[in-house]
């Protein structure tokens, strides 16, 4: 499996809003994008960072993946994305060294990215997600 970057590191947040300024206010950087991304229960903020992103994730509710992050954990580091050129043939060789996956198969990201999840039991606690552009 080739990764090719760091593509984003993803941080859980209880005020989307708040956290924006926060960045601006702190680093001086501009968001570039934001998206709602339904199907997982998220708002989402990007700054650029190089060739990477900083994420910031607002949850759509508390029975969200990222809701139930903020209430079990606070907030903070939430996941580390790896920018990999096939997501589906590093899911195959995730599966045949025996990685616990939440994802058996590719699905769409943000960005027009296609993405899957590992689960963070394989990771030491880190919940990793692969990241094709
Ligand atoms: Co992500």
């Amino acid at each position: 499996m080739r990764l090719e970057a760091i593509d984003h590191v993803g941080l859980a947040v209880g005020d989307l809003e708040a956290a924006v300024e926060r960045y601006r206010a702190t680093l001086g950087i501009e968001p570039i994008h934001r998206e709602r991304v339904e199907t997982q229960g998220v708002e989402e903020v990007l700054f650029a960072v190089g060739d990477s992103f900083i994420q910031l994730l607002g949850a759509l509710g508390p029975e969200t993946p990222v809701g139930r992050f903020l209430e079990r954990r606070g907030e903070g580091v939430h996941h580390i994305g790896y920018r990999v050129p096939d997501v589906a043939a590093a899911l195959e060789e995730l599966k045949r060294r025996g990685a616990r996956l939440i994802d058996d198969a590719p699905r769409a990201g943000s960005r027009g990215t296609t993405i899957a999840f590992v689960h963070p039991a394989s990771m030491g606690g880190v919940l990793v997600e692969l990241v094709q552009v």
